[in-house]
């Protein structure tokens, strides 16, 4: 796909969620490219038809996104309970909708607003499509600062290669103050026990493995169009 039909795509996709979204409802926002094209969307739909929408970003740059564009933040903000749906993005998805996320960096937040959220929707495009989780992307691992190579040490008896997150030459920091370990494995049959492992480690926070979350996927594609998968 050329980077034109890439960028189509990605619009393609949030255009195909805005679909998803209704006046009135608490609505939690993703983090990367193709979620800010939805924020972006979302924030034009409610100028437009004047509709209230309350919001729960899952990055510091998807708040700041919201917030310049006027979307109104839950009031208890960075607290909040319940949504109804969640739009995001995802750097891998396997036919039966598990996610790999994290790729910058927001998987924690995600992975708490996708769970709050009585429908999550991931918005895609086609190159994110995969037949196991993990064959064109390292799983992100979120650690906890202290002792980070005592926990990189527990996580390379997990898998085939580790790799400390660095941002230039500097260790990369989550919007929580915590590290990312991006972890290669040979091969993941089974995303849910492999979740459930590295969760198990002293030190980790949260995996960019999300299992059983994903009910909708909209994939955009290069010429403009989008399809539509349930889980
Ligand atoms: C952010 O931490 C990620 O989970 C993103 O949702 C994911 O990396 C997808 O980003 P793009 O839409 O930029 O590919």
């Amino acid at each position: 796909m050329t980077a034109d039909g890439k960028e189509r795509a990605k619009w393609a996709a949030a255009e195909g969620a805005l679909n998803y979204v209704e006046n009135g409802m608490r609505v939690g926002l993703g983090t990367g490219s193709t979620a800010e094209k939805f924020v972006e969307l979302l924030g034009r739909r409610c100028r437009e038809r004047n509709w209230q929408v309350i919001c729960v970003p899952t990055s510091e740059a998807t708040r700041a996104q919201a917030e310049r564009l006027g979307l109104a933040l839950d009031e208890a903000y960075p607290d909040f309970r319940s949504l109804d749906i969640v739009v995001d993005g995802a750097d891998e998805i396997d036919g039966k909708g598990n996610l790999t996320k994290g790729g910058g960096g927001a998987l924690l937040r995600e992975k708490y607003v996708a769970s709050a959220a009585g429908r999550m929707i991931v918005i895609v495009d086609e190159a994110k499509h995969v037949e196991r989780l993990g064959s064109t992307f390292r799983i992100p691992v979120e650690i906890v600062a202290f002792a980070w190579s005592n926990t990189i040490g527990r996580l390379e008896r997990l898998a085939d290669k580790v790799e400390l997150r660095k941002r230039g030459d500097q260790v990369f920091v989550t919007d929580q103050g915590n590290y990312i370990a991006d972890c290669t494995f040979s091969s993941i049959t089974d995303p849910a026990e492999l979740h459930r492992q590295l969760k198990n480690l002293l030190g980790v926070v949260e995996t960019g493995i999300f299992s059983g979350l994903a009910k909708v996927c909209v994939t955009g594609h290069a010429d403009g169009s989008f399809s539509i998968q349930e889980f």
